[in-house]
C-alpha cells in the first residue's frame, strides 16, 4: 500500500524513480507522482490511475518542460484521505513550491494541524493529510533556517499516527530526507548513489546492499552516503543487510503474469523455507530471543494474521494442536486487540505476515507484548517491522511475491507454521525426537508433490474457461480442507471479482444449502479416504446432498479415491499426502481455477482492483 522511492546519485533521477515505482506497483495504488530537483527548482508530475498515465503526462509535456535532475522521489498512492484524483496524488507542495512531500500512512492529528495552518493563512489545495507536512516544514525553514533534516525532525515530533515521509527542498538539491514511524522504508547503498524505497524491490536493480531504518528515525541521503538520527537528532546506526535475491527474482521470467510465475515457484518456496531448520534432530527457528523454558511453559497459542495468512493460520492450528496438545485459537488480526483477549506470560502469539508490515497484524503483536505474551512471527521480509518487534522469528524463504494475491507465500507460511508446531512439540516433549524427524521428512517430501500437482493442471484450466461465466462458486471442505476452501473462495473473489464463499461442509445444512441451485458450481475439497475415513464418508454424503439439488460438483480428491469419482461432475486428482500436509496440494487447483477464471473474464490477476499487497493502514 503506497510505494515510495527516493534517489540521489549521478543518474537521471526521473528514470530511477519511475522504474522504482513500477517495481512497487504490486503494493497497490490508484495514482502516481514524481518530484525531481534540477537547477534549484522542483519539477512535479502526478496523475490519477496507473503509472502509464503518469508516463503519458510526462511525455506529452516533454516539449515544454523536460524533467531533469539527479535528485528525486516518487510515490504511488493508495487513497485514504481524499479521493484518488490528480489533485490528491502525491507529491504535495508548500505554498511557495520550495518543499515537496510524499507520504505513506495516516497522520492522525492532521485536522488540528490543518486548522492551525489555515488560521495562519495557509490555503490548502488538496484534501490530504500529507499536505500539512509540506506547509509545516516550509514554515519551519522560513522561521528557523537550518537543514531540511532539521526541519523534518521538528515537524515529525508533532505528528501522530503512522508515516513514512520523503521530502525534497528546492534549495538543498543534493539531499533527500525521510522520516519513518510505523510505515515501511529501507535504504539502498550504491557506489556514489543512495536510494530509499518502501521495500528493496524499488532499488534491487542498482544495489543489493540495504540498511534497515528503525522507528521514529530521520534519514538524510546524499551521493556519498547517509545520516540517520532519532526525531530528537541523536545519531543512530542503521542495521545493514545484504539482499539475497536479485532482479531476475523480481521479474516475470517469461510468464505473462507474476502470479503465474509465483505459482510455479511454490515447490522452491516450501523447500527453501524448510532448509536448515532441522539440525542434529532439533527444529531451529531463525531468530530466537525466547529460551527453551519459555517455550516449555506455553499453555495457549493464538495465531493472528489477515487474509491469506489467516488461512495458513487455520491450517497451522490443526497441526499445532495435534502435535502439542496446546489449545490454539486463530484470530483475524483486526479483531484481536479490540476484543481484549485473555493473554498471559504463558501465551504464545504467532503472527503470520508475508510483508511483515500489515498494520492490523503489527498492532496485534504490540497488544500481545503489552500484555506480556510471547510473540513469534512468521514473515517473508527480512528486517520488516513485525519480526523486529517479535521475540522469535521464522522466515519464509519464498522470495519476492509481486502478484497481489498470495500463492507461494501461502504454502511457505503453511510450512513455517507447521515447523512452529514441531518446535513446540519438541520443547514440550509431546513428540519424541524420531517422531519430529519423521514429520520433518514428510514436510521435505512436499515440494515434489506440489510440482506433480502443478504439472497436472491443464484440465483445471479448461474447466475454468467453461465455468468462467458462472454467477457464483461455492467451496466446501472439512478439517484442513475447510481453510483450503476459504482460501479458494478468497482467491476467486480477489482475482475474478466473482461471488465466492467457503463453507465448512458440515455447516451446509444449517443455511448455505439454500444457495444451491441448478448448475451452481461447488468445489469440494475431499478429505483422504485413508487418512480421515470418517470425514471422507461424511463428505461424500454432503456432496450427494448438494448434487441432488442440482449443484455441479468439482471434486478435488486424493489420487485413486474411487468413491469421490462417483460423486464428481469434474474430478481433479492431487497426490496423496499425510492429512496435515494435504493443503499443500489441494490448494494448487484452487489457485489455478481462480487465476484462469479471472483471465477468462479479462481481469488483471497481478493487480486486482481496490486491493493492496501490503495493507499498512488499519
Ligand atoms: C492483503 C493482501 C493479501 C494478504 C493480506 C495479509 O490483504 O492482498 O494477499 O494475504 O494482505 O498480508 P501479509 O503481508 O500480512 O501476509
Amino acid at each position: 500500500m503506497c510505494g515510495i522511492v527516493g534517489y540521489v546519485g549521478p543518474r537521471p533521477a526521473l528514470d530511477v524513480v519511475v522504474e522504482g515505482l513500477r517495481r512497487l506497483e504490486y503494493r497497490g495504488y490508484d495514482s502516481a507522482g514524481v518530484a525531481i530537483v534540477g537547477d534549484n527548482e522542483l519539477q512535479i508530475a502526478k496523475k490519477a490511475g496507473r503509472i502509464e498515465n503518469l508516463d503519458k503526462l510526462i511525455a506529452s509535456e516533454s516539449a515544454t518542460r523536460a524533467i531533469t535532475g539527479n535528485t528525486g522521489m516518487g510515490h504511488t498512492r493508495w487513497a485514504t484521505h481524499g479521493a484518488p484524483n490528480d489533485r490528491n496524488a502525491h507529491p504535495h507542495l508548500d505554498a511557495s513550491g520550495r518543499i515537496a512531500v510524499v507520504h505513506n500512512g495516516i497522520i492522525e492529528n492532521f485536522s488540528a494541524l490543518r486548522a492551525e495552518l489555515e488560521s495562519a493563512g495557509v490555503e490548502f489545495v488538496s484534501e490530504t493529510d500529507t499536505e500539512t507536512v509540506a506547509h509545516l516544514v516550509a514554515a519551519h525553514l522560513t522561521a528557523h533556517g537550518g537543514s531540511l533534516a532539521d526541519a523534518t525532525r521538528a515537524v515529525a515530533r508533532r505528528l501522530q499516527g503512522a508515516f513514512t515521509l520523503v521530502l525534497l527542498d528546492a534549495e538543498q538539491p543534493e539531499v533527500v530526507v525521510a522520516a519513518r514511524r510505523n510505515s515501511p522504508l529501507v535504504l539502498g547503498v550504491g557506489y556514489g548513489e543512495t536510494f530509499l524505497g518502501s521495500d528493496v524491490a524499488a532499488f534491487i536493480e542498482y544495489t543489493r546492499e540495504a540498511v534497515e531504518l528503525g522507528q521514529d528515525q530521520v534519514v538524510e541521503i546524499r551521493r556519498d552516503g547517509y545520516t540517520i538520527t532519532g526525531f530528537d537528532g541523536t545519531p543512530v546506526t542503521g542495521r545493514p543487510f545484504h539482499i539475497d535475491w536479485d532482479l531476475a527474482a523480481a521479474e516475470k521470467g517469461g510468464f505473462d503474469y507474476f502470479m503465474l510465475k509465483e505459482m510455479q515457484e511454490q515447490p522452491g518456496a516450501v523447500r527453501d523455507t524448510l532448509l536448515g531448520h532441522l539440525v542434529d534432530g532439533q527444529i531451529m527457528l531463525d531468530e530466537q530471543r525466547l529460551d527453551r523454558q519459555d517455550l516449555r511453559e506455553i499453555d495457549k497459542v493464538f495465531i493472528v494474521a489477515c487474509g491469506t495468512a489467516y488461512h495458513a493460520g487455520l491450517i497451522g492450528k490443526q497441526a499445532i494442536e495435534h502435535w502439542t496438545r496446546i489449545p490454539v485459537e486463530v484470530e483475524m488480526a483486526s479483531e484481536f486487540r479490540y476484543r481484549d483477549p485473555v493473554l498471559s506470560r504463558q501465551t504464545l502469539v504467532v503472527a503470520i505476515s508475508q510483508s511483515g508490515e500489515t498494520a492490523d497484524t503489527l498492532e496485534a503483536v504490540r497488544h500481545a507484548r503489552e500484555q506480556n505474551a510471547k510473540v513469534l512471527s512468521i514473515c517473508n521480509t527480512n528486517g520488516a517491522q513485525i519480526p523486529r518487534e517479535s521475540d522469535a522469528v521464522l522466515y519464509t524463504h519464498a522470495g519476492p511475491e509481486i502478484g497481489v494475491a498470495a500463492t507461494k507465500t501461502f504454502v511457505a507460511q503453511v510450512a513455517a507454521v507447521e515447523l512452529v508446531g514441531l518446535a513446540l512439540a519438541q520443547a514440550r516433549g509431546t513428540k519424541y525426537g524420531d517422531e519430529i524427524t519423521t514429520e520433518f521428512d514428510a514436510l521435505c517430501a512436499v515440494p515434489d508433490q506440489i510440482s506433480a500437482a502443478l504439472a497436472a493442471m491443464e484440465p483445471v484450466r479448461e474447466l475454468a474457461r467453461e465455468i468462467a461465466s458462472a454467477k457464483a462458486i461455492l467451496f466446501i471442505g472439512r478439517h484442513v480442507g475447510y481453510p483450503v476452501a476459504l482460501e479458494g473462495a478468497l482467491k476467486l473473489k480477489e482475482l475474478a471479482y466473482m461471488h465466492a464463499e467457503g463453507f465448512a461442509a458440515g455447516e451446509l445444512k444449517h443455511g448455505p444449502i439454500a444457495l444451491i441451485e441448478d448448475g451452481l458450481p461447488v468445489v469440494v475439497v475431499m478429505p483422504s479416504p485413508t487418512g480421515r475415513p470418517v470425514l471422507h464418508q461424511k463428505m461424500l454424503s454432503n456432496v450427494a446432498e448438494i448434487k441432488a439439488r442440482g449443484a455441479r460438483t468439482i471434486v478435488i480428491a486424493e489420487a485413486g479415491d474411487a468413491a469421490a469419482r462417483e460423486h464428481a461432475d469434474h474430478l481433479i486428482e492431487v497426490p496423496a499426502l499425510p492429512t496435515l500436509m494435504s493443503p499443500f496440494v489441494t490448494t494448487i487447483p484452487l489457485q489455478v481455477l481462480a487465476a484462469e477464471i479471472a483471465l477468462a473474464r479479462g481481469c488483471d490477476i497481478d493487480k486486482p482492483r481496490n486491493l493492496a499487497k501490503s495493507v499498512t493502514v488499519e
